[in-house]
């Protein structure tokens, strides 16, 4: 428990500074021993004797009696503790409820160390990769997940002292473009002019599935042919056939002209150029719109097309060094290990066609990256689909020389995003089949959040609503994705997810906005110099309690890499205050000292909540 290093309180110090008298342990040792009790009822504090025991050649029990037995009487304990006993292996101390409490919540609102905020980052630099989406191209629903945890994991990171540099590797290079390029001209100049100024995005995307449709008809041919159950039947088979014969030179062309427009691209062209900067702008405005409704700005959007000198140096350093080696025509990394059991394919560094690869350009990004930044690690915020690709590429930087790649590069891979309507899970997708784009989804949920309001608070001024829709809608989205492990599939439900009363983001708001309602009516500043010890409840001491833990989740969630993590104990936090409040009288509690002290409870957990709101991304609006 001692990881919290600042935000430790007296009673924690207390206990283990007696523990350390008690035991001849370091009290840093002991107060690293101290934890949560196995159950609950067992005291708040438990000290677990079997290393002690061990060093000591005594049965744990035995010590944990003995060690109860001298801390009984020990006076200084007392003033924080009104109990100690042995349960078993464990020495378990029962803290003064007021004590602790006060001990809590002094920490909690100390000005001078923000709560949860450390330095033990400092020093150190994390280069968070996220969002990434491809440029003229949809930014769809399917990117919600690695925008929305990468964003969530800087402003984590950040808090812990760490330097952060995010980045959105936009995927702006490749034959992709070439197909942008191709369905652009084949537009007609002027509506092609109109819509873009327009649509932005919309209409370069919606450009991009067209020219696509014939590709991507053949690939769903060529997979069913592939198909075992397809093969055995003759008549469905020459029925494919003869329609893949009908389709394959119209994709083929395409895809011949796409690949010669990007050819022409990466050589210099200067119309090409220009074109591909205008659509890399549109795109990179429209996305801004998106990343500002979720709060998130990019340090740098250096994406694929920004590392070509770097690949074309790194292309030639590893060739100088004998890195690559020539394999069907194509120059790659070798990565098969001497005796292991699973043959890996090697890493295509240039293909047969002198191209370079998505791969080559994810190497080059690593070590500028390292060069640039000296990270101490460099984080890819990317789906679960991807994994072979990252711990591919990672092995090829190894075998490179680089070797600070195995260790410092992670790949933080998550789950597919589901959508659950009508009882049925299904991908989130257009009437055309297409997935749904990102904004979009936010404008649906803000509306139906909208309509929701305007019931409950008819008071809220127009201006008042939409702005509390925006937070409380977007806000819902974002939290659900993240109120989930992150390697889960995340199955999402319009209703569910808005619902005030679920484990949602919308809960946590109106909880929030409850605390801050409290201490409206009360009208003045929160008097902090209350004392703290009247609050005796197990309810009040149930919410300092998990006020306690949020520098430990903060920890844990960035070591996980899982901000579903600080959901939770958003949630339990919530629940603890609601309990709290249905059963006790804040502004009309039994005496005038008291109903002092719930303020500052109240005030501390309103202040706790919007700062793990913001932290996940999400609004904390004072009313709603
Ligand atoms: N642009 C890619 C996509 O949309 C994701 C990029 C992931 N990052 C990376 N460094 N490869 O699938």
């Amino acid at each position: 428990m001692a990881s919290s290093g600042a935000h430790v309180h007296h009673v924690l110090h207390t206990i283990a500074k007696r523990l350390a008298s008690a035991t001849g342990l370091a009290e840093d040792a002991a107060l690293n021993m101290l934890r949560p009790p196995p159950k609950a009822g067992m005291g708040d504090y438990a000290f677990p004797c079997f290393e002690l025991a061990k060093q000591k050649k005594k049965a744990p029990p035995e010590l944990a009696q003995e060690l109860a037995h001298a801390l009984i009487r020990d006076t200084e304990l007392a003033q924080v503790v009104h109990r100690v006993e042995a349960e078993g292996p464990f020495l378990n101390f029962h803290a003064q409820r007021g004590v602790l409490c006060s001990a809590i919540l002094r920490k909690v609102c100390d000005p001078t160390q923000p709560y949860g905020e450390s330095s033990e980052g400092a020093g150190k630099t994390m280069v968070i990769e996220f969002s990434s989406p491809n440029i003229a191209k949809p930014f769809h629903v399917g990117h919600m997940m690695t925008t929305v945890l990468g964003a969530s994991l800087v402003r984590i990171l950040k808090l812990l002292g760490y330097t952060t540099v995010s980045v959105n590797h936009l995927g702006d290079w490749g034959t992709q473009c070439g197909y942008q390029f191709l369905a652009w001209q084949k537009q007609e100049p002027d509506t092609r002019e109109k819509q873009l100024a327009a649509r932005g995005i919309d209409y370069l995307a919606e450009l991009y599935i067209e020219i696509n449709i014939p590709g991507k008809h053949l690939k769903v041919l060529e997979e069913k042919l592939l198909d075992k159950n397809i093969a055995v039947q003759p008549d469905i088979r020459s029925k494919i056939e003869s329609e893949i014969a009908q389709v394959k030179p119209e994709a083929d062309g395409l895809e011949q002209q796409a690949r010669a427009l990007f050819k022409n691209l990466e050589d210099g062209d200067p119309e090409l150029r220009a074109l591909w900067q205008r659509m890399r702008d549109v795109t990179v405005i429209s996305l801004n719109k998106t990343y500002l409704r979720l709060g998130i700005a990019f340090d740098s959007d250096a994406g694929e097309a920004f590392y070509e000198p770097y690949v074309k140096e790194l292309v030639k350093d590893l060739k100088e060094r004998g890195v690559l080696v020539q394999s069907e025509g194509a120059w790659v990394i070798p990565l098969e290990e001497p005796g292991a059991k699973r043959k890996r394919p090697p890493c295509i560094i240039i293909k047969r066609d002198g191209a370079t690869k998505y791969e080559t350009r994810d190497l080059a990004a690593a070590i500028y990256r390292k060069k640039t930044y000296n990270f101490a690690k460099n984080i890819y915020v990317v789906d679960s689909r991807q994994s072979d690709h990252f711990s591919g590429f990672f092995k090829a930087l190894e075998k490179a020389g680089y070797g600070w790649s195995m260790k410092d590069c992670v790949h933080v891979p998550f789950g597919t995003m589901k959508v659950i309507e009508d009882g049925l899970i299904k991908n989130m997708t257009t009437r055309g089949g297409t997935m749904v784009s990102l904004h979009e989804v936010l404008d649906s949920m803000v509306e139906i959040v909208r309509k929701i309001v305007e019931e409950k608070n008819p008071n809220l001024t127009g201006e008042q609503r939409q702005i509390v829709a925006e937070a409380v809608g977007v806000g819902a989205i974002v939290f659900w994705v993240q109120s989930r492990r992150r390697l889960s599939d995340i199955v999402f439900d319009w209703k569910l997810a808005t619902s005030p009363d679920g484990d949602t983001g919308p809960y946590v708001q109106y909880t929030h906005a409850r605390a801050c309602s409290i201490l409206r009516k009360f009208g003045a500043s929160v008097p902090l110099q209350a004392d703290l010890t009247l609050l005796q409840e197990p309810e009040e001491l149930a919410v300092c309690k998990s006020l306690e833990r949020f520098p430990e989740v903060l920890k844990d969630s960035a070591e996980g890499y899982e901000p579903s993590m600080l959901a939770t104990w958003l949630l339990e936090t919530s629940r603890a205050f609601n309990d709290f409040y249905n059963r006790h009288q804040v502004l009309k509690a039994e005496s005038m000292p008291l109903m002092q002290a719930r303020l500052v409870l109240v005030d501390a957990t309103r202040a706790m909540l919007a700062k793990g709101l913001n932290l996940l991304g999400i609004q904390a609006p004072d009313e709603m």
